[in-house]
């Protein structure tokens, strides 16, 4: 399939009509677009990283520690990029990354996402912090592939509850984000004083959640004194109501609405992890685990060792450790510590069909794509996500066939040389 020559032409063809795309191809271009119809609070969440982003910054530059040689004379006339992963083909050798609060970029948020990934059969990966329910992203992407990304809560029956709702609803593995215990030390979200969660937003897998929801009734009594009225603090009590499934005014008397934003920061995430806890997640299901975060080959050593499916080398793109090794650079070891017993995984900093090659070139099973995608849905909801898709997919089949690689196995095969 020249799958990137068709794009190629679509594009200069409607060019010729006078139509430039709507989304930016470039990927500088279309993280700016993005910004101009973003609120400032809402484009902070998204761009932003830890500190002071030398990770965010990293997981680009390293690239360029490698450089393709390409090969010549070997018929790429037919080229195929799929993968398989847990006995599933992909179109493409990624994914969509979990995102979390897509409403932010958005109103279509996760199903505008999920309408997207399914009309190019893209696999997406469900927030745990999602804008909606996983049961309903589940359904707009069909036969899609979908995977669900879990934090595991401080409270093991809500743990339980969000991983049988996953295999209910046909997710196919299990992404466990270790790297996100606590929240990192963003400074563009702190200098808005803004964080998401707190006006309601990115919680719908636990407003959803039964388990979750019966801890708010008990919790009723215990809640915290409500803000100071004042005009930023009535306003947000509106905003946390009405993402709270009931309706408007029951939400705010009822005292759920408010409830769920204070049990959600308590619940959420469980420094106290250990490996000792991953057995028990064994026993919850019996869907593949993949563990996302790993950077250090001893942590992805000891992940097969204790039964993993799959490692996803992960620094959340720059998210949550500043000065954290680029994902390029933590790559080659964790392949070697894998040694091919399972997929690896690797996303942070993925943008271009190079950067995919060079992961697969380098061992890696798949990527992963986050922030782009996010991007796309800002300037152009679900079609803004589907020319992002569309545009990496062109990219990565047109990079295969002109380093002279036929298939994924031909690009794993092939030799980068330091730059
Ligand atoms: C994330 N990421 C993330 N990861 C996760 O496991 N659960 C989540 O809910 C989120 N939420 C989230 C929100 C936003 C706005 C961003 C940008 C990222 C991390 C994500 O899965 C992935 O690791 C990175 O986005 C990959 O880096 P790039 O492609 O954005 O550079
Ligand atoms: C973040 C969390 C939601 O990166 O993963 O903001």
């Amino acid at each position: 399939m020249a799958y990137g020559v068709a794009r190629q032409q679509a594009i200069f063809l409607a060019g010729v009509a006078g139509r430039k795309p709507r989304v930016p191809v470039d990927a500088g271009r279309l993280e700016a677009r993005a910004r101009k119809v973003m609120s400032a609070e809402a484009f902070a969440y998204v761009a932003g990283g830890a500190g002071g982003e030398a990770t965010v910054r990293a997981n680009r530059a390293d690239w360029d520690d490698w450089r393709i040689v390409p090969r010549m004379l070997r018929d790429v006339s037919r080229r195929d990029t799929s993968v398989e992963l847990f006995g599933r083909r992909h179109a493409s050798p990624f994914l969509l990354a979990p995102v979390g609060v897509l409403e932010l970029c958005h109103r279509g948020a996760d199903t505008a996402v999920a309408r997207a990934a399914a009309s190019e059969g893209v696999g997406m990966v469900l927030s745990n912090q999602a804008s909606h329910p996983m049961e309903r992203v589940a359904g707009a992407l069909g036969d899609a592939p979908k995977w669900f990304q879990l934090y595991w809560s401080t409270n093991d029956d809500l743990v339980e509850s969000l991983v049988a709702r996953a295999q209910r609803c046909g997710c196919e593995a299990i992404v466990v984000t270790l790297d996100t215990t606590l929240l990192g030390w963003r400074p563009r979200d702190l200098d808005l004083g803004s964080l998401p969660f707190l006006t309601g937003k990115g919680i719908a897998q636990y407003t959803s959640d039964p388990v979750f929801r019966a801890l708010l009734d008990e919790a009723a009594e215990e809640q915290a004194p409500a803000p100071r009225p004042t005009p930023a603090a009535i306003s947000a009590l509106v905003q946390i109501a009405r993402a709270y499934p009931e309706p408007f005014l029951r939400a705010l008397r009822s005292g759920h609405a408010r409830a769920a934003v204070q049990r959600f920061v308590r619940i959420y995430s469980r420094p106290s992890l250990t490996w000792e806890d991953l057995a028990r997640l064994r026993e919850m299901t019996s869907l593949p685990v993949v563990l996302k975060g790993i950077l250090h080959p001893d942590d992805a050593r000891r992940a097969v060792e204790v039964g993993v499916d799959g490692v996803l080398v992960s620094n959340h793109g720059g998210r949550q450790v500043d000065g954290a090794q680029s994902t390029v650079r933590a790559l080659p070891g964790v392949v070697e510590a894998v040694d091919g017993r399972v997929p690896v995984l690797m996303d942070s900093g993925v943008r271009g069909g190079a950067d995919v090659f060079k992961a697969l070139a380098l061992g890696a099973t798949a990527t992963l794509v986050g922030r782009p995608y996010a991007y796309g849905l800002a300037i152009a909801g679900q079609q803004g996500v589907r020319d992002v898709l569309r545009n990496l997919a062109a990219d990565v089949d047109l990079t295969f066939g002109l380093a002279g690689c036929r298939s994924v196995e031909e690009v794993r095969a092939t030799e980068l040389v330091p730059a």
